[in-house]
């Protein structure tokens, strides 16, 4: 085909709209599709419904130049692109595996009112096989559209930095010329990409540009694997954490050590409480069930999940066994309730689990979050008491629980915890608070894994 001029971008969460947002600088007219009308209605206004660090003042350009629209519909959109990108949601089913409901949900309507030659695209984390049946699909409705996987890797906090500064593209797909269509928008993207950074405000990045081009159903497997190795990592430390706390090592010792072998790279070796979010929880028990489903057990996947899923459990014993042993009546603050620094998202967040946790076993909880706290309202327990400022929650504390590591919460002064808290516990769930600091201030440390 010849190059696209117009794109569609259906789902406008915190991949579509950040893709959206920054090809609509690129020359070409973006239309993004969300049928959440709080969603529209925010994005209409010019800003992201979540807390994402450059984003707004590229939405708000973009839209004030009428190069991105934001619709419900598909009818006004969908017929003008030459390309679709699909960035629907792909959450979990209660027994793990990938909801594929949005995904061929958006493919049909999008397929109704495509024109012959559209180049689909899917974005979404997808179990491998799926494109493969998004493609009978449109045999099925006899259309004639291109379909291609270009899986995301960008992480929320730093999603418009990574999406312009990509580590890699990989597209996957049958036919050349999509393929080839595809990688033309990144490499138009990277024309841009040093003046979008200059309108975000995101440091310029180092000149990634490395594009791979796969078969359909390995441009899948490649996104949920990588996915699953960090989160593999992380439980690997975890599970190495707990072994050090019985042994009387340091985790952060031996993984600063152990990292420093260029063979393993210290990321993603951080033991603490574990990951959460939209993405790593639903990808490894989508590629469990994805196994499961071709007659492959994955057991090291199992592993890394249950390890995972044990740890807020882990880190509430070890508050227990610091304050003598019963945490009922105990006041406790918990610091964090992103799934990580950087983001506004809730999901699956081991802070909002160790909050719960500790409201269920008796503790009087208080907890704050730099940009999490009203969507973390509707998942928190009906007794925890949501604080304006760290020190608002630490008020008068038994115990401090470091659960997300924002810098305004490892920075937060050790003298001003010792201060405001009537006990001494620092419960440090993310290894990364300054643990001289915080004994020099008379606070009992306790980390994860450390001595
Ligand atoms: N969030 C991340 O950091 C990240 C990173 C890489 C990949 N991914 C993957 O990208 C996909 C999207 O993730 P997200 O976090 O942006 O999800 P999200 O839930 O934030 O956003 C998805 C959006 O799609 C909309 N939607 C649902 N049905 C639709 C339809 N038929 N047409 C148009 N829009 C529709 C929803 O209303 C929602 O706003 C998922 O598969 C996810 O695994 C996410």
């Amino acid at each position: 085909m010849s190059k696209a001029s117009t794109i569609t971008v259906l789902g406008a969460g915190y991949v579509g709209l950040t893709t959206g947002a920054l090809l609509a600088h690129c020359g070409y007219k973006v239309y993004l599709i969300e049928p959440n009308k709080e969603r529209l209605d925010v994005i209409k206004q010019g800003r992201s419904f979540f807390y994402e660090d450059g984003l707004d003042p590229v939405i708000k350009l973009a839209l004030d130049s009428g190069d991105l629209v934001p619709t419900n519909s598909y009818e006004k959109s969908v017929p003008h692109s030459d390309v679709v990108f699909s960035c629907v949601g792909t959450p979990d089913n209660p027994d793990g595996s990938s909801n594929l409901n949005y995904v061929f949900g958006a493919a049909e309507e999008a397929a109704k009112h495509a024109k012959p030659g559209t180049i689909y695209v899917q974005k979404s984390t997808v179990p491998v096989g799926t494109g493969k049946k998004v493609e009978e699909l449109f045999k099925k409705l006899n259309k004639k559209i291109d379909y291609v996987s270009n899986p995301e890797f960008l992480r929320e906090g730093t999603a418009v930095y990574d999406t312009l500064y990509f580590d890699r593209v990989v597209v996957g797909g049958d036919n050349k010329s999509a393929v080839d269509a595809i990688i033309d928008i990144y490499i138009q993207l990277e024309k841009f990409r040093d003046h979008i950074a200059h309108i975000a405000g995101v440091p310029v990045g180092p000149r990634g540009d490395q594009y791979i081009g796969t078969s359909l159903n390995s441009a899948e497997l490649i996104k949920v694997t990588a996915n699953a190795f960090l989160a593999l990592k992380i439980s690997f430390a975890n599970s190495i954490a707990v072994l050090a706390d019985k042994a009387g090592a340091d985790v952060v010792e031996v993984m600063d050590a152990v990292g420093a072998d260029n063979r393993i790279g210290r990321a993603f070796l951080n033991a603490g409480r574990g990951y959460g979010g939209g993405c790593f929880p639903k990808d490894v028990s989508g590629l469990i069930s994805s196994g499961l489903e071709h007659g492959v057990n994955l057991e090291i996947m199992q592993a890394a999940q249950a390890q995972n899923q044990a740890m807020p459990g882990y880190i509430v014993e070890k508050i227990q066994d610091a304050v003598g042993g019963q945490l009922s009546g105990k006041k406790v603050a918990v610091l964090g309730l992103a799934f990580k620094a950087g983001t506004s998202d809730v999901r699956k967040s081991p802070g909002v689990a160790l909050a719960n946790l500790l409201a269920k076993a008796g503790a009087i909880v208080a907890s704050y979050d730099p940009q999490a706290n009203e969507e973390a309202a509707a998942d928190l327990h009906k007794d925890i008491k949501q604080a304006n400022s760290i020190k608002d929650a630490i008020g008068n504390a038994d115990v401090t629980v470091l659960a997300t590591e924002w810098a305004e919460i490892l920075e937060y002064s050790a003298v001003e915890l010792a201060k405001h808290m009537k006990g001494t516990v620092l419960m440090d769930a993310v290894n990364q608070y300054n643990a001289v600091s915080a004994t020099t201030a008379g606070l009992t440390y306790v980390g994860v894994g450390r001595i």
